[in-house]
């Protein structure tokens, strides 16, 4: 099965119908189409409303997570139900499975959270917001473990981790050092691979690059539009490489 995912979209008022156009080429290379978050700049109403307008009705399945722009307005649930509203599927610490190329395809989502990688994590230590960050982490990532994890049974033929901060360092390749406590957590890929995954989608990192691996051996890519820069990629699932 084919996959096709984009991230950080960052749409705006002015953003309407540039994506549009490949979009409604789905049909011809892709059997889904994933959102790694981040798909408006401010996360009002107004640019969700942009972003249903650019996927409703599409000829493939639309799957996505929320990122941090779209939490900056403190409005996340009318931007996921604008979303909902145009046919997309929008998870956090949740999944869901779509047929597609005859299989089953399930994916579980969240928009995952900071705090850093191994050996240069945030801990649970100290001041209460500085738990309370981390705790924000875990939460997520023990959610996006439970949410792989209620696939199992659902004869999947394909299981997809879908956040838009990073599982692994990798893919921050090209972003500076000292930013990747913001960019993603350890504990993410940890929950992947306790769980099991055939893919790991995410986005957030626009400077960093596209491939990487979690240490169970899960396949890792950065899909931020800056890192692809195309309007979506497309990946191969049940042994096409
Ligand atoms: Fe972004
Ligand atoms: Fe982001």
């Amino acid at each position: 099965m084919r996959v096709a995912a984009v991230g950080d979209i960052h749409m705006g008022a002015d953003s309407q119908g540039l994506l549009r156009p490949a979009f409604e080429t789905l049909d011809d290379c892709a059997d889904l189409l994933l959102l790694a978050g981040d798909l408006t700049r401010h996360g009002t109403p107004a640019e969700a409303e942009v972003v249903a307008r650019e996927v409703r009705d599409l000829p493939v399945p639309v799957v996505a997570v929320l990122g941090n722009h779209d939490h900056h307005d403190e409005r996340p649930e009318e931007v996921t139900a604008i979303l909902q509203d145009a046919g997309v599927t929008v998870l956090e610490g949740t999944a869901t499975v779509v047929e597609c190329a005859g299989a089953r395809v399930g994916i579980a989502g969240t928009k995952g959270f900071g705090g850093g990688f191994v050996g240069r994590s945030a801990g649970e230590f100290g001041e209460p917001v500085m738990k309370e960050f981390v705790r924000t982490t875990r939460r997520s990532a023990d959610s996006l473990c439970a949410a792989l994890k209620d696939l199992d049974g659902q004869d999947c033929a394909a299981r997809i981790a879908l956040t838009h901060f990073s599982p692994v360092a990798d893919t921050l390749a090209g972003e500076p050092p000292e930013i990747h406590p913001f960019l993603g957590s350890y504990l993410l890929a940890e929950a992947i691979d306790t769980a099991g995954a055939d893919l790991a989608i995410h986005g957030h990192a626009h400077l960093g690059s596209e491939h990487g691996m979690t240490a169970g051996g899960v396949r890792v890519r950065n899909v931020a539009q800056p890192v692809i820069r195309r309007a979506f990629n497309v990946y191969h699932l049940g042994g096409e490489g």
